[in-house]
């Protein structure tokens, strides 16, 4: 037990973390939660303006070395760029990247299920690949995939989203098992819907969420309480904790 009054077991001082996804939504929010806690932040995204403002939103919180670096991270060139932009080893990996697109199983193209794919599995898989190869995630680090909910649960017309979610949570188990001996961490996030513009775009296809919003007995997620959950998965608060997939949902599947 740790007396000292100011020990917080949460904290993420000491520690470079690398996050995708990190020009919007909860990407963003993560990147910024977890600079608040102390963290070195390397944020990603493809839009470079959002993602300039983004480096900027960092450096107000604190004066570390942030770095930007713009990639898309379907593309080879781009997770090597980003690879190789990296003065050192990272402590923490946040996988946030991904899309969200909805079609009937029956409506389905190849293309649809290629390009949903491309993003939410295969960039997350080939990327982490990535840096195991260079040895740049540190011993004792944690990497945290952002699956959802979708994986866990049928929802008609998010197939191809879902099993690129239940394929990205059954991966991070047998990566845990494979980095577990230097003691690296390997969670998957499972949110509920969150109110970023994901979601809005989603409501924009589907007219409204408010008929959606009353299964949620806790209303819908913020990204803050994703980046919450982050930075609990990232920090020494959950060192005995590998291979999980937490889902946050505000109550929705059990109610
Ligand atoms: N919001 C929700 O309700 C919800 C619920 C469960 C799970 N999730 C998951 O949470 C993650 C983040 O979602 P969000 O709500 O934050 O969405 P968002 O606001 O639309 O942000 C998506 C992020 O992914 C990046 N991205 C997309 N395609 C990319 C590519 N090819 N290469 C590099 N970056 C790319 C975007 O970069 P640019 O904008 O710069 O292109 C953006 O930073 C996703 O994996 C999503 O599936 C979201």
């Amino acid at each position: 037990m740790n007396n000292d009054l100011h020990f917080n077991p949460f904290s993420l001082a000491g520690k470079r973390v690398l996050v995708t996804g990190a020009s919007s939504g909860l990407g963003r929010a993560i990147a910024l939660g977890c600079a608040a806690m102390g963290g070195e932040l390397v944020v990603t995204g493809r839009d470079a303006q959002r993602l300039a403002t983004v480096l900027g939103d960092l450096q107000a919180v604190s004066d570390l070395p942030h770095q930007a670096f713009q990639a898309d991270l379907r593309e080879t060139e781009g997770r090597d760029g980003l690879v190789a932009s990296l003065r050192s080893p990272i402590d923490g990996l946040v996988h946030s990247a991904g899309i969200s697109r909805l079609c009937p199983t029956r409506l389905m193209s190849e293309s649809h299920l290629q390009e949903i794919q491309a993003i939410n599995l295969q960039a997350p898989v080939l990327l982490t690949q990535a840096l195991l190869k260079r040895n740049l995630v540190a011993n004792g680090g944690s990497i945290v995939f952002i699956a959802s909910i979708a994986a866990h649960i049928g929802v008609a017309g998010v197939g191809a989203y879902s099993a690129s979610k239940a394929a990205l949570i059954a991966f991070s188990r047998c990566l845990a098992m494979e980095v577990v001996k230097r003691q690296i961490r390997v969670n998957c996030l499972s949110p509920a819907l969150v109110e970023t513009p994901l979601l809005e775009a989603t409501a924009q296809v589907v007219g409204s969420m408010e008929a959606e919003r009353g299964n949620y007995p806790l209303g819908f997620g913020k990204p803050e309480d994703v980046a919450n959950a982050a930075i609990f998965m990232l920090s020494g608060a959950s060192r005995w904790i590998t291979g999980t997939s937490l889902v946050m949902d505000g109550g929705l599947t059990i109610s």
